[in-house]
């Protein structure tokens, strides 16, 4: 059984996702923007072994959640859920680029990392230029494209993870709408696989996923230079460096 994090599990996806993955045994940690959503997130999903709290629009909450994290023991892995789709750019810059930077880099070296992106990164747009100078012109797609590029510079940089993306498709959640075409379930099994089977197909990296089906994905989260700028600049705004290789404490067993 594995012991899985999954930020932003009070509503949608990220809930669906907890249920599963802790009605199949797992030990799962919940984690919500507040004390309040925390005990509905709590609520809804008994069988969770607790929840984290922290605003992940806020750099410094975010980082103490990662030490939070760290504090309650090893994670196997953590599934990069929480979004925000009708919000400021800068909040979307935030919670959709920022938080997921923050938690990859100061976790403590999960096996398998899990990102939910949208297809609507297919149309996004690196845009660093306005990172720190008008984050006010960063779009849903945009962010959704930065976390595929994270997710493959992680895939590059660390070869003893499986860091892995996915589209779970237009579903009916509060962020989808009531109208969303696809089908709730299908969008969020991909992430539990991910997290946990020993399929072969799952165990990979660097891939992006579509109803466990690899997919075709924007070509500029693949660009290696732009990767290194996305890193560099989400170091300058958040002051924590990506850790390098050996800067990971991580030890070298394979990966089971
Ligand atoms: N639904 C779709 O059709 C669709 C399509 C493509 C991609 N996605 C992606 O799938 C993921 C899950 O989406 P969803 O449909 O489940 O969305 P949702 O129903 O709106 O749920 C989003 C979750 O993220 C949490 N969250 C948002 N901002 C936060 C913050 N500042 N701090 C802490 N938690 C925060 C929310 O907490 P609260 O409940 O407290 O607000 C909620 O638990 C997102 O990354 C989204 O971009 C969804």
């Amino acid at each position: 059984m594995a012991r899985i994090l999954i930020t932003g599990s009070a509503d949608g996806l990220g809930q669906l996702a907890a249920k599963a993955l802790a009605d199949q045994g797992h030990q799962v940690v919940l984690h919500a923007r507040n004390a309040e959503r925390g005990r509905h997130a709590k609520e809804q999903v008994p069988g969770a072994e607790r929840v984290i709290t922290g605003d992940l629009s806020d750099i410094e909450e975010t980082i103490k959640i990662a030490y939070e994290a760290n504090a309650s023991g090893q994670f196997d892995a953590v599934i990069h859920n929480a979004g925000v789709y009708q919000a400021s750019s800068t909040e979307i810059l935030l919670v959709n680029t920022i938080a997921p930077y923050v938690l990859t880099c100061l976790i403590n070296e999960p096996k398998r990392l899990i990102y939910l992106s949208s297809d609507m990164h297919l149309h996004g747009h690196a845009n660093l230029e306005n990172f720190k100078r008008d984050s006010g012109r960063i779009s849903y797609s945009d962010s959704k494209l930065h976390l595929v590029m994270l997710c493959m510079a992680v895939a590059r940089k660390w070869p003893d993870v499986y860091a892995n993306a996915v589209d779970p498709g237009w579903v009916p959640t509060r962020m989808g709408g009531r109208g969303a075409p696809d089908d709730l379930q299908k969008g969020y099994e991909t992430q539990t696989w991910l997290a946990t089977t020993n399929d072969s197909e799952a165990k990979v990296s660097g891939r992006y996923f579509y109803h466990q089906t690899e997919s075709r994905f924007n070509p500029q989260a693949g660009d290696v230079s732009l990767q290194e700028k996305f890193l560099n600049l989400c170091e300058d705004i958040t002051g924590i460096p990506f850790p390098h290789g050996s800067d990971r404490t991580m030890d070298s067993t394979p990966i089971q």
